[in-house]
């Protein structure tokens, strides 16, 4: 038995910024749907917490396909960001995930600056929502999302409209497909972000070479999955060390090893995503390897190992 269950095992809950999570294992945003497509295929009680696909006013169908591409260690997406519309979300899905341990984070994407503070004022009464995470990182579409998310003057009047629009803690999604992710971290802490999450995924491409052209529809999508876990790891770095706030960390994580790298880096909390389309169970398998190890190696709580390897220099 763990602690999480009342046992005398490993502390793995953890404290993220003014979230306190079970584990520090969460779904990230677009691989896990809106969480209760999987409870049949996953334990859903078992997650540190679920982050939404990204949810805009309106209902999208996204882009055309192809959308999605398998690659050497990873995998191209170019969604569009479908999803059912934020309404239809908080009627019919929030209801059946209130009440579940895991912390519901709800992803938020706007075409424009009024569209997330109109975003954040709906999701806002809704006490089932622990926090909204603001996509300014899609690299998907063509206007929104990432507009915001690559220049730090917008990006911090962003979130402070979102800020005063909302009593919820307000994630920030940084785009890693910029020179310096840490330089958007300190603008969103400007103003008011209370966690960043770092980070989306990388712009790239793949080529068919017997129809010679691109895969993608868009030829452009967004790489995620192993291939990406140092690039994403080495930024987590420098956003844990050069900003003031709580990072939860996204990057091909897959292995125990992996969560205690982002761990170890800053992070006070990991998301997984490209792992969950081979496996669902992902995530609560890393929670139960990550509590072997830690009772392995006489670690007694996850928080001590925040931010560790940086303390060792
Ligand atoms: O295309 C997509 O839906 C991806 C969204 C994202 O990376 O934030």
């Amino acid at each position: 038995m763990t602690r999480e269950s009342g046992g005398s095992g490993p502390d793995l809950s953890t404290q993220v910024g003014p979230l306190e999570l079970q584990n520090p294992i969460l779904t990230a945003s677009g691989t896990f749907g809106y969480g209760l497509e999987f409870a049949e295929r996953a334990d859903l009680h078992r997650l540190g917490g679920l982050v939404t696909k990204g949810l805009s006013l309106e209902p999208l169908a996204g882009n055309p396909p192809v959308r999605i591409a398998e690659t050497r260690g990873g995998m191209l997406n170019s969604i569009g960001l479908q999803n059912i519309g934020v309404d239809r979300f908080l009627d019919d899905v929030l209801p059946g995930l209130v009440g579940l341990p895991p912390k519901v984070i709800v992803n938020l994407f706007g075409y424009d600056q009024d569209d997330y503070v109109r975003l954040a004022e709906r999701v806002d009464p809704h006490a089932g929502v622990a926090a909204v995470e603001l996509n300014v990182s899609c690299p998907n579409v063509s206007k929104g999302g990432i507009e915001f998310g690559h220049d730090p003057e917008i990006l911090c009047g962003l979130v402070r409209r979102v800020r005063s629009a909302t009593g919820k803690p307000v994630v920030v999604k940084l785009s890693p497909n910029v020179t310096e992710p840490a330089a958007l971290g300190q603008a969103a802490s400007a103003g008011g972000a209370d966690i960043l999450s770092a980070v989306n995924t990388f712009v790239g491409m793949a080529i068919d070479t017997n129809a010679r052209r691109p895969v993608l529809s868009t030829v452009r999508g967004g790489l995620s999955g192993p291939a990406i876990k140092p690039l994403a790891l080495r930024i987590v770095w420098d956003v844990a060390r050069e900003v003031d706030l709580p990072v939860i960390g996204i990057g091909g994580v897959e292995t125990v090893d992996d969560v205690l790298e982002f761990l170890l880096a800053g992070a006070s909390a990991v998301q997984v995503g490209t792992a969950l389309f081979r496996d669902p169970r992902t995530a609560e398998r890393l929670v139960d390897g990550l509590r072997d190890r830690l009772q392995t190696e006489g670690v007694a709580s996850v928080r001590s190992l925040v931010g560790a390897a940086a303390r060792q220099e």
